[in-house]
């Protein structure tokens, strides 16, 4: 992993520090805030978990918060499903497993990368991050996804040999 080398990892994991990480204030500002809100709902099972639902024709995806600036989506996926590569406009996000496993590719400047995400895995990113997030165990997963500010357009990439990451003609929505 180029961990070192990316700007999109530089908060690393912040579930391997929680006694140093400030408490959660009502509405967060701060990346260190969103990471810490997405951890408190992440533990919140009994908020989330009536909100699963899995479906066969898509990912299936439900709103669970707002607020000034952010917004907290919440994602049900069956194995197989996947978001497609995509950017996140003007949008940065966190991104958290809940339940099961996904992998996810990301293109960056100095090429691709790619990790498992396992329940509990952070991963918090800028914008321009583009990267493809898929279910491609045998379980269904659950992920939950916060995004300021809240995200108003998603790019989709076509990636081939030919040309890497290069904006698709179709719009989609994540
Ligand atoms: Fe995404």
């Amino acid at each position: 992993m180029d961990s070192a080398y990316s700007d999109v990892a530089i908060a690393g994991d912040p579930l391997a520090l929680p006694h140093l990480l400030p408490p959660v204030p009502q509405h967060p500002a701060t990346v260190a805030e969103f990471a810490g809100l997405a951890r408190s709902v992440a533990a919140d099972r009994a908020r989330w978990a009536p909100l699963v639902r899995y479906d066969a024709t898509t990912r299936w995806y439900a709103r669970l918060q707002t607020g000034p600036g952010y917004e907290v989506w919440l994602l049900s996926w069956l194995p197989g499903q996947s978001s497609g590569l995509h950017d996140h406009g003007r949008s940065s996000g966190v991104l958290t497993v809940l339940d099961g496993g996904l992998r996810e590719r990301a293109l960056t400047p100095r090429g691709e990368t790619g990790r498992a995400l396992t329940p509990g895995a952070q991963r918090v990113f800028a914008p321009g991050y583009v990267h493809e997030v898929v279910n491609d165990s045998l379980e269904p997963a659950v992920s939950l996804h916060v995004y300021f500010p809240g995200l108003t357009e998603m790019t989709p990439y076509a990636c081939t040999p030919a040309a890497p990451g290069r904006p698709a003609s179709a719009p989609s929505r994540v």
